[in-house]
């Protein structure tokens, strides 16, 4: 089944740009998971894994005696999860390489589906989600956490509106939804599902709350894309010092900057 270009090649490199970047992520889905009702003892399967952190978020809300699928479509990503978790003692996640569009390895149902900035990456986000829904079990829960990418704040000096142009254009050339957050509600509707109850939040700060990093690092990630699309060179990426010159960028003149805005849906199918 086609899929998007992900934007990222280098697998080890993304396995630690997603863990960083889950410190930005984490705090919002957790509440995003709070709201949705995810509790002890439920089965749930993650749509597009990673490097785990979604699936580690809802391994802590279902407890030992609850389990948790991350299913994820590059190998690589699913063998360091795994070798992740088996590292650091987790019991109740198993990770599998599949195709979240199809999802035809899973014949169990689950108490809730959930994903976070994977709709994004999908040529038909809706049918994926009529998928998921299809694995619930009766008043199961589906819960999912997009982006606007569009739509945050930076300082207002040329690196950060270059490194702003770099990923849009970036993400818009390979075809990624990079408006799928406020898309979500129409999604849901599009397939058939209960309206979703739907939350919105951003990290925000200046100087060391800022999220910086995850910015230079979702840039420094896509270097490789920048270059073959012809948008930026390596050298204009400068991967060694981008965050430094962000980041001094933004304290020069007292500048926040936030992540993306994160839009959550759930419902009860
Ligand atoms: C931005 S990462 C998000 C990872 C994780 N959900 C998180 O929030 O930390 C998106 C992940 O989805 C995976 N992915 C993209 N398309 C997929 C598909 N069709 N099936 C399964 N995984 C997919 C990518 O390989 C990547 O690891």
């Amino acid at each position: 089944m086609s899929t998007t270009e992900y934007f990222a090649d280098d697998r080890r490199l993304e396995h630690e740009r997603l863990m960083s970047q889950s410190r930005v992520f984490d705090p919002l889905t957790r509440r995003l998971f709070d709201q949705a009702g995810l509790h002890e003892g439920m089965r749930v399967l993650d749509l597009g894994s990673g490097a785990g952190n979604v699936a580690l978020l809802a391994s802590e809300y279902v407890g030992p005696s609850g389990s948790v699928v991350g299913v994820e479509r590059d190998p690589e990503a699913v063998e360091h999860a795994q070798e992740w978790c088996t590292l650091s003692g987790i019991e109740n996640i198993e990770f599998r390489t599949g195709d979240v569009q199809t999802l035809d390895s899973m014949t169990e149902r689950f108490d809730a589906v959930v994903g976070r900035l994977i709709l994004m990456y999908l040529p038909d986000p809706v049918d994926a989600l009529r998928r998921a829904a299809s694995l619930l079990r009766p008043d199961g829960i589906l819960c999912v956490h997009e982006a606007d990418m569009t739509d945050w704040t930076t300082a207002d000096s040329e690196h950060w509106h270059t490194a702003r142009r770099w990923v849009l254009d970036a993400f818009e050339r390979v075809g990624t939804r990079i408006r799928m957050g406020p898309s979500l509600y129409s999604a849901f509707l599009e397939a058939g599902l209960p309206e979703p109850r739907m939350t919105l939040e951003a990290e925000v700060g200046g100087g060391d709350q800022a999220p910086v990093f995850g910015w230079a690092n979702a840039v420094i990630a896509a270097a490789p894309l920048l270059e073959r699309l012809g948008i930026a060179t390596a050298e204009q990426v400068d991967a060694e010092t981008l965050t430094a010159r962000l980041t001094d960028d933004m304290v020069a003149c007292n500048a926040i900057v936030s992540s993306p805005l994160m839009y959550g849906a759930y419902c009860r199918v």
